[in-house]
């Protein structure tokens, strides 16, 4: 029998954190697992802080930048994206994406949303044919076809099944083994689990990637998928569950991945807003004010666009749901950066670039986003609290406007 292989593509403040939980689930379980984690690295050339406790003047490692991937695989620290923490040993971190994913049957994407486009164009044809995703990306892909969820856009790209991984987790403090809850949903093709296939065929199946909204018609979301040879230890949710539950990092495994997908993705709308009400100094009211209207308006856009496949519970009992627009309103980057940009009167792009050290907002490009679909149907007026960000983003409105344009009357409460 076969063990499962696991990539990482991906290696930001999150992609190196679930990069470390998965690490040492795999040494953990060597019964499921390759101890190995390949972690694709965007390669750049980094110098190692003084104030790193690697920091060594006499090391040539310390005395000019060096790649990234040359650090991490050295001192098994991720000094520029998750700087303090110590990563597993059985981490590697790889510069070439084809060879992280060589031989992988399970991979994990967890990449700023704007990147994962031209890493799957990379990607086509040198993944293993069966292999399963699980996409940690909070975002959601707009095109001029309509809105469609990461999981099912990397699932169609790449002709994979593939889940979503989203909850309450700011990277640095899972990082740091403090306890929280995650949400993972995996509801592949019953084939997974069912019958080898004979000796020679590959078992394949034609499966609906759910609806996208906006489009006409759906063909194009029909993918056909390769069943996991039976070799393989089995993806149950028992199995997936092990590739990310920790003693420090609960996972509550669940079907509805357009539920999981889209309260990760839209919270990051409402962290903004919820920035700009405390950038202003209105307090803690306020600021549950907008995560209560945000809330509603993300079961709204699930129940509106994805119908078929969303469920209001998901939102409102799941980490990824309330638990995820809570942590996010507190000390989430979009949350942070939005505040100080009302407090000093700069851009938040600004403030983003000065902050962040290369870190990625997700909130500000998904409110444009989710504003292009969003007028595209003519349903502006529909989600004020994501109109209203969208707008003081533009500069047509002031945070200060919010709670007149929370006022709109809707159509379809
Ligand atoms: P990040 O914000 O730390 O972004 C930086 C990463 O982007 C680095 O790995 C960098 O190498 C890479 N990058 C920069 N330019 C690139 C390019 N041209 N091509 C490819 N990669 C490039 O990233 P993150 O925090 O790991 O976020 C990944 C996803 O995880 C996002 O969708 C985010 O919303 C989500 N998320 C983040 C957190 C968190 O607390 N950081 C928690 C949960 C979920
Ligand atoms: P930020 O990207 O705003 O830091 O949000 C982190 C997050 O998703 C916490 O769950």
């Amino acid at each position: 029998t076969k063990k499962h292989r696991v990539a990482v593509i991906g290696s930001g403040n999150w992609g190196t954190t679930i990069a470390k939980v998965i690490a040492e689930n795999t040494k953990a379980n060597p019964d499921l697992f390759e101890e190995t984690v390949q972690m694709w690295v965007f390669e750049e050339e980094v110098q190692i802080p003084e104030s790193s406790e690697h920091f060594d003047r006499g090391s040539a490692l310390c005395t000019k930048p060096q790649k990234l991937t040359h650090i991490i695989n050295s001192i098994h620290e991720n000094v520029k994206y998750l700087p303090g923490v110590p990563l597993p040993s059985n981490i590697v971190g790889n510069p070439s994406l084809e060879e992280t994913v060589k031989e992988a049957s399970i991979l994990i994407f967890n990449l700023p949303h704007q990147f994962i486009e031209k890493a799957c164009d990379q990607l086509q044809g040198k993944i293993l044919p069966f292999a399963r995703g699980i996409s940690c990306i909070k975002g959601i892909e707009v095109s001029d076809k309509g809105i469609e969820l990461f999981s099912e856009w990397i699932g169609r790209k790449l002709g994979i099944y593939c889940g979503a991984l989203s909850g309450a987790n700011i990277a640095t403090e899972v990082a740091l083994e403090k306890w929280s809850e995650t949400t993972v949903a995996y509801d592949p093709p019953s084939m997974d689990s069912s019958q080898p296939s004979p000796q020679g065929s590959p078992k394949t199946s034609q499966i609906n990637l759910g609806e996208m909204s906006g489009r006409a018609e759906d063909s194009s979301k029909k993918v056909k998928m390769m069943a996991l040879p039976a070799e393989y230890p089995p993806l149950s949710h028992e199995n997936v569950k092990k590739i990310f539950h920790r003693p420090y990092f609960h996972v509550r495994m669940v079907d509805d991945v357009a539920g999981v997908s889209l309260g990760g993705a839209l919270k990051n709308i409402v962290a903004v807003a919820a920035g700009f009400v405390d950038g202003l100094g209105w307090g803690d009211n306020a600021k549950a004010a907008v995560m209560r209207v945000g809330l509603l308006e993300e079961v709204k856009f699930g129940k509106m666009f994805f119908e078929k496949s969303v469920k209001t519970a998901t939102f409102t009992e799941e980490s990824c749901g309330v638990a995820d627009m809570i942590t996010s309103c507190s000390g989430g980057r979009n949350f942070r950066c939005a505040k100080m940009s009302v407090e000093k009167g700069m851009s938040i792009n600004e403030v983003e670039k000065q902050e962040l050290n290369g870190q990625k907002l997700q909130g500000t490009s998904t409110a444009y986003e989710v504003n292009g679909f969003l007028k595209s149907q003519g349903l502006e007026d529909e989600f004020p609290l994501f109109t209203a960000v969208y707008n003081i983003l533009e500069g047509n409105k002031k945070p200060e406007d919010i709670p007149k344009l929370l006022e709109a009357p809707s159509k379809y409460r």
